[in-house]
This record gives C-alpha cells, structure tokens and sequence, in this order.
C-alpha cells in the first residue's frame, strides 16, 4: 500500500512529480489559504501532511489525523504547528532551513537598501509624474559604508546577512540566543559556570569580513540596541523572541536607526513600533512580516519612512522550488521508515 499525502496547497510540479514516485496525494487548493474545515478533513485518512506556514496545525488538526506519521512544513520557521502535541503522537515534524537561506539574507538587503535610500518614495514620486527636475537634494538616504547593523539571532540567515553587509562596509555587531535569553539582566563581566559572561563569548570570525577588515562582534542586546544604525532580526517566533522588539528595546535604539524584519512579525510589537516611529524615536522600518499578519497596523500604511512587503523573503523561483522538493524528501522520509533529514 502507497503512503497517502495530503498537501494543503499545490506545490511545483517537480516536487509533486517526486512525491509520486512514492505516494499517493491529495491537493487541498491550488493557491491561496485552505479552510480550516477542509483541513481537518484533508489530514483524516493521511499518513502524512505537507503544509505552509499559514496552515494552522494545531492539536485539533493533529487529533483528526489518526494515521498521520509526518508533518512536513514547507518553511524554515515551525510556530504554526504544535510540535509537543506532534511528538506525543510520535509525529515527526520537519521544516527545510538552507535552502532559503541566501534568498531571505537578499531580501533583508534590499530591505535595508530601500528604507536608507528611500527607494519607493522615490519610485512613486517618479511614477506620480512629479520627476521634472534634477535636485541636489532629492530623496537623500542614509549611507551604509561605516555604519553598524545590528544582527539579532545569527544562525544560517543571520551569518548569510553579515558576509552581504561586509561588502557594503558595515560593521557588524551580533547577538545571539545567550544575549536574548539574558536580555533583562544587567551585563556581567565575570560568570560562574552555567552563567557565562556575555562578553566572553568567543565571536566568530567570517573570512569575507576579515578579507574587508570588518569583524563581525558579539555583543550584549542591550549594547546591540544602542549602538547600530540599522538593526535587522533573525531569530525564530518562541516564547523568549516574542515581543522581544518592545516599547523598552525601541527606546534604547538611536533615533537615527532603521529596523529591519524578515523573521516573525511577533517578535516586534508592533504597536510600540508604531508609537516609535511616530514619535520619531526611530527613522525607519522595513517589513516583511506583521504581528497579525496578513493585517498591517494601519497607521504604519500611511508612513513613507516605512518600506513594506507581503512575507516574501524566500520568495524566488529557484528558493520556492528547492523548498517545496526538501518537504517532499522529508515526507518521504518518514513514510519509508526513515528519519527525516531535517527533523525538529
Ligand atoms: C518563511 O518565512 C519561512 O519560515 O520559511
């Protein structure tokens, strides 16, 4: 008997033309967001599920799915499904993190470049037919070369977004997950064991930053926050990064700095990113994701100092494909007895 997959969405025909090497499958929509009752319906008779990070895969879902043995997520980020409810049913759940790596880290950078330079104001200033002159000060931006990005959360994504700020001259100062989970506590300088000093940390050293004479630093949140001029977030959505860009971190930022998201719309509250803004406490944000995504706080809509995206840092014809084709293996995986490549 063939393994039966239920896909949410359809993906790329090489990605189902592989699925069907060794499954049967059922395609829930071709595009946009499946119902919640089509779901629940979809996973009934499935031995194993592929999904998108807006499929909501809760333990109701996982309860209706008795047979079910995988939960392939076509994302890197994993918050949409209840992973403990999965494991006590001895689920496995599987995401696809590489693959969109370098397409995420191109975005954030095209992020920072359109909020510094003013790229859609100045897009729809030309568009709008008011380009009639040449101007000395037309749309003056921000330069990047001396200035210092902030990186929050340097895994995959956040390493691939310092080698890129490299070659633009900027210094790099990075926190990770010690920094964040310390974030309250002043910074320490000696630490017993189990309480390792931030500040010891060894920082590593990419070779394209040496090669430039810029060595990304490890640093503590708080120093991260007051320090750089663009400051740009790539940590997963848990309970220790939700809201961990606050109306106390905000303030501690410079007034002259731009933040960046192409991570998880939760980890910023967005309302005090709002107050922020408005109160000109800092210059600018670029946004790829939203606290209640797809809803964008309204007031940031009327904003020039903002540059605003649908949630498509891996959003490339070559990144989408290479994600649908991970998901697939790891279903596969699974389905024929083994342990997914890319299990959480
Ligand atoms: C995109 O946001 C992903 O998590 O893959």
């Amino acid at each position: 008997m063939r393994p039966k997959v239920f896909l949410t969405r359809r993906l790329p025909a090489k990605a189902l033309d592989r699925l069907g090497e060794v499954c049967d499958y059922e395609i829930g929509c071709d595009r946009g967001q499946l119902s919640r009752a089509a779901l629940l319906a979809g996973v009934r008779q499935a031995d194993g599920l592929i999904c998108l990070l807006t499929d909501q895969i809760d333990s109701e879902v996982i309860a209706a799915a008795e047979k079910l043995r995988v939960i392939a997520n076509v994302a890197v980020g994993y918050n949409n499904i209840d992973v403990e409810a999965a494991q006590r049913r001895q689920i496995f759940v599987t995401n696809t993190p590489d693959v969109l790596t370098e397409a995420t880290a191109d975005l954030t950078m095209a992020l920072i470049l359109a909020v510094t330079r003013r790229l859609v104001e100045a897009d729809a200033y030309v568009r709008a037919g008011k380009f009639t002159a040449w101007d000395f000060e037309l749309f003056l931006g921000t330069e990047l070369t001396g200035k210092t990005l902030g990186i929050i959360g340097y895994g995959r994504i956040g390493h691939a977004v310092g080698r890129r700020a490299a070659s633009f001259g900027l210094s790099v100062l990075y926190c990770g997950r010690d920094e964040i989970a310390f974030r309250d506590e002043p910074v320490r300088t000696t630490g017993r064991l189990g309480q390792r000093s931030r500040e010891t940390l060894p920082a590593p050293i990419s070779a394209s930053a040496l090669q430039n004479g810029l060595t990304p630093r490890r640093s503590s949140f708080r120093e991260l926050l007051a320090q750089s001029d663009i400051i740009t977030l790539h940590v997963p959505l848990a309970a220790a990064t939700r809201h961990l860009i606050d109306r106390e971190a905000l303030a501690r930022m410079k007034p002259t700095a731009y933040l960046i998201n192409t991570s998880r719309g939760p980890v910023v509250d967005e309302a005090a990113l709002v107050a922020a803004l408005k109160a000109g406490q800092l210059a600018g944000a670029g946004l790829d994701v939203y606290e209640y995504e797809p809803q964008v706080s309204p007031e940031l809509l009327t904003m020039k100092q903002v540059v605003l995206l649908p949630h498509i840092g891996s959003a490339t014809h070559e990144t989408r494909t290479a994600m649908a084709l991970l998901a697939v293996e790891n279903a596969i995986d699974a389905l024929s007895g083994r342990t997914p490549r890319n299990v959480i």
